[in-house]
Order: C-alpha cells, then structure tokens, then sequence
C-alpha cells in the first residue's frame, strides 16, 4: 500500500512537471478537446492529471511496471467510457483537436502502448473500456457477445456457470481482457483443435475514424478479418465480440510430468518438437523450459486411460503413465488457497467453532490430505476458532485428532 500510495505521488509529481513543458497552442488544442468531450461525457468519467483519481485510474490496469517508472510519457486525459457514445465522441473530438486516442481493455500490452507513449511530443488520451465488460450468452446457439473490457476469466466463469461442456478457446491468463486478446489473435490450451480466438469470432461492433458504429455487414469483410489478428488499435475502437463457443467433455485430464537435465530433459525436448506437431488435435502438450528442468504440461479432451495409450505410443520416452493424471471438469476452478474463492465453499459453526465436517467441502479441494493436519494444528493453537472467517481453517476437535 505505501509503495502505492509512493508510485502515485510520484507520478502525480511527474504528470505536474511534464505539463509545464507543453506549448500554448498544444494547450489551447487540449483545452478544446476537453469541451469537446464536455459537451457528451459526464465530467466524473473525463480525468485529467489534475483529477484527484487520475493516477489511480491510470494504473488500475498498467501490467508492466516499467511503465509506472519516470520518464513514462502518459495520456493529457482518461476517457472512463460507460457507453457507446462515449467511444464514438472520444474519437470524434480527437481528431478534431488533434489528440490521438489509444484505447486499453485490459491494459496487458507488453510495451504499454494502450496507455504510454514513447514520443514526449504526443498529445493523446486514453480511452479506457474496462467498465465495457458486458458478457451476454446464447447457450442454445452456443454464441456470445463480449464487450471488450470483459477479461477471459470472466468469460470463461459466465460460460462454464452456463453449460458445463461450452467453453471459448482463448488464453491461459484471466486478467486478459477480450479488446487486446481478439484483435491481435489469442491462443491457449484449445488452439490445437479450435485455432485461435480471433479464428471464433462471428461479429463485432467497431468504432471508426469517423466516429461510427460498424458491425461485419456494415464495415465489410477486409476491416473485419483486419481486426482479427492485425490489431484492433490500428484500425478503430472493437465495442464488442460476438464470438462462437465451442464444445468439451464434461471431464478432461491434465498432467504435468517435471523432467531434469540429468533426466534426459534436452533429449525430450528436442523429440516433444517432432512429436507434439502430430499429436490427435484433442491433446495440448506443451513444455516449459527452465534450466535446469523441463515441464511437460498436457490438456486432454478426453478421458486419462486414452491419454496414456497415446503417448506410450507417441512419446514413449516422456514415461507418462496413470499416475500422472487428473481427471478434471472443464473450467476448473484453480484450487488454491492463494486464488481463494468462496464459491467453492464457506464455513460454518457447529456450536461456537467452525464446523470441522463442512469445512471439509471446500478445506480437502485446497489442501488435499493436510486438510485434517492443518485443522489439527488449529485445534492446537486456537481451539476456540477466535482467528475465523469465511474460509478459516476449523479446529480439529482434541477426540477426533
Ligand atoms: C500475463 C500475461 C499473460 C498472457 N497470456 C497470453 C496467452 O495465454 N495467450 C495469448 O495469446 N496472449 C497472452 N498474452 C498477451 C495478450 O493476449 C496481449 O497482450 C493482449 O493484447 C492483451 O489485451 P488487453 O486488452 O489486456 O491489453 P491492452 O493493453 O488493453 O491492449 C493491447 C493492444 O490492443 C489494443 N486494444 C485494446 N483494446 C482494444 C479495442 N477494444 N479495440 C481496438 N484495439 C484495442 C490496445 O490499444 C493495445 O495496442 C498475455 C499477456 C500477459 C501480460
Ligand atoms: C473520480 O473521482 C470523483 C470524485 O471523487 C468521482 O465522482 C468519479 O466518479 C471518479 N471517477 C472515476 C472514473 O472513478
Ligand atoms: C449443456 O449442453 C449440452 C449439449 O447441448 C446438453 O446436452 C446439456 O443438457 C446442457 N447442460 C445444461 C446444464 O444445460
Ligand atoms: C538431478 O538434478 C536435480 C536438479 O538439478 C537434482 O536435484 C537431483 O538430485 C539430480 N539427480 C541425480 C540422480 O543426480
Ligand atoms: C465454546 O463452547 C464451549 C462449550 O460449549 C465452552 O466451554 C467455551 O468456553 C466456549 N468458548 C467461547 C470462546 O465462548
């Protein structure tokens, strides 16, 4: 929190001294570009370095922090756009007050383009999408539409809570959000058999350099493969997807089998690249290299016996074998105390302690068999449960330890 709070002064302290540089007729553009906005957008969604909340806004989503260090060239302005219109009139003024607009969703962009600018000269705003997030799902047509500042995990979240063998093929990370991640292609686990999630995309609603909104019968099929792949800030501002979702099994099986160099891990690697290319399409293995070890990670649409026919016959070498599996539901919950979440389970007492037996519920999908030691070592050191909350451990009552 105080580095926080530090990294706010600071940037609060560098936004004063670098609009002192800026020249009058650079400000008289800023300052008309500021009525433009005015004469549309409510004043609390427009913020500028003089706003109390502009920093905190400005670095709600910055991912890299290279891009909160000094020198960072940042926006004269912050367009925190609720609705469409506000999209449309952000660039319309722009361009009639020659300030560009760079647009971020989940601001992921590795050079921090979506919201920095390398050239100290620019004039630009930064049209914000993060409270576009909108996820509406047609399970019967298996078909959604997504507004660009909904993340992938939200999305994979709405789809799995609406059908339980759709699923949308897209990245692995899930603060991703769908404007960056469509408009420059997004691969992950399903790539292998559904491609990419630009290849799933049906329509799309887009802001031109004019200020209009097109969808793929009114921009035309160029712009629309454009925005698929070629990023979408080159081309105009994607509102919102309409994307096909795809099919999986209920349950489906991963491993991660860790090989060390003393383990024959440069061998493996040097045959997973022959061998992954060729594997059956429902079957993801990738590995991750870290000297001196090597994972092979694996998603299966399918069930573990067939998984490991399959590679005993492909990657004999790998030595998978049954034990290696999980067999898991699809958009499974990461399970870890660390990603906490209380749908999984919340506590509730027995008496004046938490209750050891519900605890189980959502205490044994954490933390497996050292559940029951935790709870024992709670029974310990605080058997009348003062620290408690939610998802606190219970303790383990003295007779049944
Ligand atoms: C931790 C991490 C994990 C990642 N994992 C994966 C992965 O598993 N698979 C994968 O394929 N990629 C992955 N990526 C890369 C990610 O897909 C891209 O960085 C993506 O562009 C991020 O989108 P965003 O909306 O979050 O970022 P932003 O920074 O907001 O946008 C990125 C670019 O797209 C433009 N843009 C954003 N929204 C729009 C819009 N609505 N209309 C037009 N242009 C827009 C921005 O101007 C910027 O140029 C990962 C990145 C990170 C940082
Ligand atoms: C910024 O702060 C003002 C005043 O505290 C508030 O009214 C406004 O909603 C905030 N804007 C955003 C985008 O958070
Ligand atoms: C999910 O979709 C499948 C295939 O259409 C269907 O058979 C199943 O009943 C659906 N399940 C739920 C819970 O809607
Ligand atoms: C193999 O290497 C790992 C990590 O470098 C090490 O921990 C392990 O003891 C080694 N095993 C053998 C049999 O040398
Ligand atoms: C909880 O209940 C037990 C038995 O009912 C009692 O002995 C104990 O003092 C209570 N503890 C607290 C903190 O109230």
């Amino acid at each position: 929190m105080a580095t926080t709070r530090r990294v706010i002064l600071l940037l609060t302290l560098i936004c004063i001294l670098c609009n002192k540089g800026t020249s009058s007729s650079a400000s008289s553009d800023v300052d008309a570009f500021l009525g433009c906005l005015s004469a549309d957008i409510p004043p609390r969604l427009v913020l500028t370095p003089a706003t109390s909340n502009y920093s905190e806004l400005l670095l709600s989503s910055v991912r890299n922090l290279r891009y909160v260090l000094p020198g960072t060239v940042r926006p004269l302005a912050i367009v925190a756009a609720t609705e469409a219109t506000h999209v449309q009139t952000t660039v319309i003024c722009g361009r009639r007050h020659s300030v560009r607009v760079r647009t971020r969703s989940g601001g992921h962009d590795y050079e921090g383009l979506s919201y920095a600018s390398l050239d100290p000269q620019q004039q630009f705003a930064v049209l914000d999408l993060a409270e576009l997030r909108t996820i509406r799902i047609d399970v019967e047509r298996a078909e959604a539409w997504v507004e660009s500042g909904a993340s992938l995990g939200e999305l994979y979240y709405a789809v799995g809570a609406a059908n339980r063998t759709l699923a949308f093929p897209a990245g692995s990370c899930p603060t991703v959000c769908f404007g960056g991640h469509l408009s420059g292609g997004g691969f992950g686990s399903l790539a292998r058999k559904y491609g990419l999630s630009a290849d799933n995309v049906l329509d799309a609603l887009v802001v031109d350099a004019q200020g209009r909104i097109l969808d793929r019968s009114t921009m035309g099929e160029e712009l629309f493969w454009a925005i698929r792949g070629g990023g979408g800030e080159s081309f105009g501002v994607v509102l919102s997807w309409k994307v096909r979702l795809v099919r999986v099994p209920e349950i489906v099986t991963v491993f991660g089998i860790r090989r060390f160099r003393n383990q024959s891990a440069i061998d493996l690697i040097t045959k997973w690249q022959d061998v992954a290319p060729a594997l059956p399409r429902d079957l993801y293995l990738r590995v991750l290299v870290q000297n001196p070890q090597a994972d092979f990670v694996a998603l299966f649409l399918g069930r573990c016996d067939r998984l490991v026919h399959i590679l005993q016959r492909r990657f004999p070498d790998l030595g998978m074998t049954q034990s290696d599996c999980q067999e898991i539901s699809w958009n499974p919950r990461a399970v870890y105390v660390n990603y906490r979440d209380l749908d999984l389970g919340t506590n509730e007492l027995e008496g004046n302690v938490t209750s050891y037996e519900k605890a189980k519920v959502w205490g044994e999908k954490y933390f497996k068999g050292n559940f029951e030691r935790l709870a024992a070592v709670k029974g310990k050191v605080d058997p009348d449960d003062f620290f408690r909350n939610e998802q606190s451990i219970p303790p383990l009552p003295a007779a049944k330890r």
